[in-house]
């Protein structure tokens, strides 16, 4: 089964946007995994993704963050946690991405990847320092675990 989880926020922005670009989160680990979405403009807001489950939400605006974790205690320092940010720039027509890990690796011996839907950009399948990652706008980005 393939379960899909769309932020309330997100359905509006399809339904008013014809060119709206994607980040999505694949869960292929045997265990469910939480979400953690941070933005400038609202409160966190945090789901579980369950196993073979799938978080979509359409993309804009700066200073996004989607934080992974094993438990929902996501901002508790004893919780090893995963963090992708993303700022889209529409000024130099950008998507701008970085991935860090903090307090462990939730995914030790586990792998995931960030992958671009513009072949012309390097996925991501190992921690780098949150090196700064740069692709065209449109490109979708999708994170799968495991
Ligand atoms: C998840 O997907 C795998 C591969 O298709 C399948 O073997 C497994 O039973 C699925 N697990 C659940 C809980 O749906
Ligand atoms: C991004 O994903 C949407 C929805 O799946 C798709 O319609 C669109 O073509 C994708 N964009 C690119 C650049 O692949």
């Amino acid at each position: 089964m393939h379960f899909v989880t769309y932020a309330t926020a997100s359905i509006l922005a399809l339904a008013t946007s014809a060119s709206a670009t994607f980040a999505q989160v694949n869960n292929n680990c045997p265990v469910p995994i939480w979400i953690t979405i941070t933005n400038s403009i609202q409160q966190p807001s945090q789901y579980a993704i369950p196993i073979n489950g799938t978080y979509l939400q359409t993309r804009n605006g700066v200073g996004n963050a989607f934080g992974l974790s094993k438990t929902s205690a996501y901002f508790s320092t004893s919780t090893p946690k995963w963090t992708l940010g993303f700022t889209d720039s529409p000024q130099d027509q950008l998507l701008y991405w970085s991935v860090i890990n903090a307090d462990g690796d939730p995914f030790a011996g586990q792998p995931w990847s960030v992958v671009l839907s513009d072949p012309s950009c390097a996925p991501l399948t190992a921690y780098d320092g949150g090196r700064v990652h740069a692709c065209g706008i449109v490109a979708n980005l999708t994170v799968t675990l495991c």
